[in-house]
């Protein structure tokens, strides 16, 4: 995720800069950048890759030191990494700057009209916007025109600008993306988009809320309404962490911080695609016209580990509205087998890296065999989206734990978005049903953030009882027998617990013989079309004094009287079931693996992009 730092004060703001930036590299980057004031000009610096790049560039540098300035690290959402796409985006002039982190969704309609006004645009970035915008909007005061120029986006940003002409001060706002002011009583003031930047210099800190803007100057800082204008009382707080607690804001792992980061993950992938009233997707990305949509006869879904979860999920959901064939293949084997594909196929690489060996040598085949090829990745610029016709980015952010969270739960969005839209596109779902289905994934994010807390609870007795076990099986059917397979994943992953998935009725074909006191049964049941053969597997489960954990729909009492734990999560739309039924399962493991004492972000033997074959 992007970072921001900015200061202006008594001290020299690059070295200030630099350090804050480094202090969140650990959320991930692909580009920096600073720009600092010098003899009334505005002079900027920015590179592609690591901050040590931009570190070194300055070491030559005469900066003047300058006591006011921003920087930036980039975590490329629109437009690869680039020198001319890292932050800071300038107006026209050069003499106003912007860093931003989040998404400009309307920034295709502003960039086509600031360019009709005669605005030039020398990045392919969303960011970029927010600097004419802003310019078009300014008279005399940088403030004023930053509220009025927010005033016509649509998204979320983390906003730190500069003008020339306004040598004392920075402008900072914020809406659905996180900025932290800092101050110090002998002057001096800090802008950072997270905590551990400002950690070196001072503990005194201001939460900008969301709506909220902020002047900073050397020896003042006031805070705004950005709706209103009116002013803010705001408090200051003292921060006690450490740097290590602050990376994982107060979080003891980045694992347990990705899973309650799944809300936000969830909605930024759908937010701007998604029409919240009628449903109805836009997927531009994909680059195919309807007339090609219509004509595809099969798709084609290629992954490894927890996306190959994802894909198997999609399958259920695109038979089940498109009624379009579905094929999935882990890549390792999809890449040694006759493919039979062609233009008429769309194959689907799913990665969060963007980088997996087998998926991308998959990727290849498909290409040669003249198949259209759209990915879903996480990662900007990456070697599979590259290689793609067209990407549908999943908006998760940078995911450091090793055992894939939020990532996963994007790549659902993202398919189901796919299904969605390629439903509407072949006019396959009514209109009421894309509705009914939009309306449904909108409601999501709140839903789980709400139960977040709640549900990480509700695993401490059942890890408790069942955190020593040698063994586990997951069992679930339909689109969650996909879920159980990723539960068990992520059970071994980063427990070292044995645990395997199965469709719940393959149970007596084999696995049942494993049943007894010391192999707990975890299973998905919520009141869907398999629920009751799902129950009768389980009485199977019992009936041979197997221990047994069962997720499901609150309100169905019956669960806790055959169970040992019920967990019980909300009644939601059944096709978005895969996604709330993942997170409990994320918990527990998360759980049970701190129980152990696990290294939990980074399990022994795994790497968080598998590079090679
Ligand atoms: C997930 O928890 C794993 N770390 C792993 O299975 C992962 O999903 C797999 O290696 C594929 O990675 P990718 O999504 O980056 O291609």
């Amino acid at each position: 995720m992007c970072g921001i730092v900015g200061y202006v004060g008594p001290r020299k703001v690059v070295p200030i800069v630099l350090e804050g930036l480094k202090r969140l590299e650990y959320r991930g980057y692909d580009s920096a950048g600073i720009v600092y004031l010098k003899d009334g000009k505005l002079v900027k610096y920015r590179c592609e890759g690591k901050l040590a790049n931009l570190e070194e560039m300055m070491e030559e540098v005469d900066d003047g030191g300058s006591r006011i300035g921003l920087g930036h690290t980039r975590w490329a959402t629109h437009g690869p990494p680039s020198e001319a796409n890292a932050h800071p985006h300038s107006d026209c002039s050069g003499d106003l700057v912007v860093v931003h982190n989040g998404i400009i969704e309307n920034f295709h309609t502003l960039r086509e009209s600031l360019t009709a006004k005669g605005h030039i645009f020398t990045s392919q970035t969303d960011t970029e916007v927010l600097a004419h915008l802003i310019e078009e909007h300014l008279r005399d005061d940088l403030a004023q025109a930053v509220a009025e120029a927010v005033k016509e986006v649509e998204g979320s940003f983390a906003l730190g600008v500069m003008w020339s002409r306004q040598p004392d001060r920075l402008i900072a706002a914020r809406s659905q993306s996180p900025l932290v002011l800092g101050v110090k009583e002998k002057g001096g003031c800090f802008m950072a988009s997270d905590i551990p930047a400002l950690l070196p210099y001072t503990r005194q800190v201001i939460f900008l809320e969301d709506r909220e803007m902020a002047v900073l100057k050397n020896d003042s800082l006031q805070v705004f309404n950005l709706d209103d204008g009116q002013p803010v009382e705001k408090e200051i707080q003292t921060i006690d962490w450490n740097v290590g607690m602050a990376e994982k804001a107060g979080y003891r792992h980045f694992m347990l911080k990705e899973i309650f980061e799944q809300p936000q993950a969830i909605l930024n992938t759908f937010r701007g695609r998604l029409d919240p009233e009628t449903g109805i997707v836009r997927l531009p990305e994909i680059k195919l016209s309807s007339e090609e949509l219509r004509g595809v006869s099969r798709i084609s879904l290629v992954a490894c580990g927890t996306s190959w979860h994802a894909a198997l999920v999609a399958k259920y959901w695109l038979e089940k509205w498109v009624g379009i064939p579905v094929e999935v293949d882990i890549a390792s084997e999809f890449r040694y087998r006759r493919l039979l594909l062609g233009p008429d196929v769309i194959v689907i690489p799913i990665s969060q890296s963007g980088e997996t060996a087998d998926t991308l040598a998959g990727l290849r085949l498909a290409k040669d065999l003249g198949a259209k090829v759209i990915s879903i990745c996480n990662v900007v610029g990456s070697t599979i989206t590259r290689e793609s016709h067209g990407t549908i980015y999943t908006h998760a952010g940078p995911e450091i734990g090793v055992a894939s969270t939020k990532a996963f739960t994007s790549q659902l969005t993202a398919l189901f978005l796919l299904t969605l839209f390629l439903g509407q596109v072949r006019e396959t779902i009514p209109a009421e049903k894309s509705r009914e289905l939009g309306k449904a994934l909108v409601e999501l994010p709140a839903l789980i953030e709400e139960e977040l807390p709640r549900l990480q609870e509700e695993m401490i007795p059942i890890c408790n009882e069942f955190g020593r076990s040698r063994d586990f099986l997951y069992l679930g059917r339909g689109a969650n027998f996909p879920i159980a397979l990723e539960g068990a994943l992520k059970l071994k992953e980063i427990s070292y617990i044995h645990a395997e998935g199965y469709a719940a009725g393959e149970l007596k074909h084999g696995p049942i013989a494993l049943i007894d006191r010391d192999m707990p049964v975890l299973a998905l049941v919520p009141g869907d079309g398999v629920y009751k053969k799902v129950i009768s597997n389980v009485q199977e489960v019992k009936a041979r004094h197997g221990r047994i954990i069962l997720v499901g729909s609150r309100g169905d009492d019956a669960l806790a009287e055959i169970a040992d734990f019920a967990i019980y999560l909300p009644i939601i739309h059944e096709e978005l079931n895969p996604i709330l039924y993942t997170i409990p399962l994320q918990l527990l493991s998360y759980q049970i693996a701190n129980m152990r004492g696990c290294d939990v972000d980074q399990p022994r033997n795994l790497a968080k992009s598998v590079t090679v074959e």
